[in-house]
């Protein structure tokens, strides 16, 4: 059986305290779609107010990235700790902005995820290719080595979302036969954690939500841009209607 999806919109450096309306619009929307989790991801700075916000509804609330301690003097940082105690149910890590940025590894990312875990939060670990790796033919050799090297192998509650980095904010998309081959080793990379969710992430909208997430082992997705506005969010999101 295919796990339930799971919609995440990720508002990466987005947000203002103002913006809690449009989560409040997504959690009105939220009770028309009983097949699928939704989640938003804002900014550290909003996440009490939306988990707040959020309580007693069926949309959770996630951090964008966390440190692997639980605290200490790294000024600027949080922890997956924190994130919990502020109403946080789950956590990006890994994600490609933060490798390219934040020169964040895939060993940095691995003890990220395991922070998460140690906070009881779901970590959602991303991975995929460059634009230049996948013109190589090697996108599936670089995602299964990032997959080795970021997912620790005794984690069974997490959360992997493919987002070529190639296709993040640029109106660009894999093909569904891509991603269809690209979840397929993903799935098999996995072996027994059946019930791990496989995101597809990368300029998922309104127009392309339905070909890409009705691909076989595609479990949900992780929005940028199209989760800013609460329309476009549950347009997408109503795929799983
Ligand atoms: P876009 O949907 O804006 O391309 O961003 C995808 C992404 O990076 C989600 O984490």
């Amino acid at each position: 059986m295919a796990p339930r999806a799971l919609l995440a919109g990720n508002w990466k450096m987005h947000g203002l305290q103002s913006a809690v309306g449009e989560l409040q619009k997504i959690i009105a929307g939220a009770d028309g779609l009983p097949k699928l989790d939704l989640m938003v991801c804002p900014p550290a700075t909003l996440i009490a107010a939306f988990a707040k916000a959020a309580r007693g509804s069926r949309v959770l609330i996630g951090g964008q990235d966390c440190h692997s301690l639980p605290a200490g003097a790294y000024t600027g940082d949080i922890s997956a700790e924190m994130l919990k105690d502020a109403g946080a149910a789950a956590v990006i890590v890994g994600h490609s902005e933060r490798r390219q940025y934040h020169g964040e590894t895939d060993e940095m990312v691995r003890t990220k995820a395991r922070a998460a875990h140690r906070a009881g939060l779901l970590p959602i670990i991303c991975v995929g290719e460059t634009r230049a790796e996948r013109q190589a033919g090697s996108a599936l050799m670089i995602v299964r080595a990032q997959l080795d090297r970021s997912v620790p192998d005794d984690l069974t509650e997490v959360v992997i979302a493919y987002e070529p980095v190639w296709a993040i904010g640029t109106g660009l998309t894999p093909t569904p036969s891509d991603v269809a081959e690209m979840h397929a080793t993903m799935r098999e990379w996995l072996g027994r954690r059946e019930a791990v969710r496989l995101l597809y992430g990368g300029s998922v909208n309104p127009a392309n939500a339905n070909e890409l997430l009705t691909v076989a082992n595609v479990d949900g997705a992780l929005v940028g841009g199209a989760s800013l506005k609460a329309e476009e969010f549950l347009a997408i999101a109503a795929v799983y209607r």
